[in-house]
């Protein structure tokens, strides 16, 4: 059996996440999704939309993926290829040659998939008007808390 992972936010679940997970299934047969926490995407200076537990159930609700486990830091995964017995990590293009994947080298495959052309969660946030303009971390504005809650339950 060829497993497979791969990291991510996964925030407003769209098409180009949908993409990239399927194609990333069809690789091997068992696929798992590493995603990131709410506290390790601060440390990213990133804020998503969903939590963690509603960004994971979405990704559990997905045919393509078999595991979602937390990505809680960027050292984890040599320890997530070893503890999954994992053969491949697949990424979007976007994150070519980057060192944090470049360095899997030695204990699986590192593959990168074109990303799906027009599309993407800071993308969404900006149409739909929840992008600060003046937030370069792309942070949804404190005074959409209210709405945001009421979106979620
Ligand atoms: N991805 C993709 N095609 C897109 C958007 C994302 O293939 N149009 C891939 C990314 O390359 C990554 C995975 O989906 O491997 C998760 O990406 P993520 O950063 O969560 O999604 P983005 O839409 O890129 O989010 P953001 O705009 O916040 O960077």
């Amino acid at each position: 059996m060829k497993r497979i992972l791969t990291y991510g936010t996964f925030d407003l679940l769209h098409f180009g996440h949908i993409e990239i997970l399927r194609r990333a299934k069809a690789l091997g047969d068992y696929l798992v999704v590493a995603v990131s926490t709410d506290e390790f995407n601060a440390i990213k200076h990133k804020k998503a939309y969903h939590d963690y537990e509603t960004r994971k159930k979405m990704l559990e609700a997905v045919r393509y993926v078999d595991l979602v486990i937390p990505e809680k830091t960027w050292e984890q995964k040599h320890n997530d290829v070893k503890e999954y017995h994992i053969d491949a990590v697949v990424m979007g293009s976007d994150w070519e040659g980057n060192e944090n994947f470049e360095c899997l080298r030695d204990v699986c495959d590192v593959i990168y998939l074109p990303r799906t052309e027009g599309i993407s969660t800071t993308k969404i946030k900006k149409d739909l008007g929840l992008q600060n303009p003046d937030n370069s971390k792309n942070q949804i504005p404190e005074t959409s808390d209210e709405h945001k809650s009421s979106k979620t339950k």
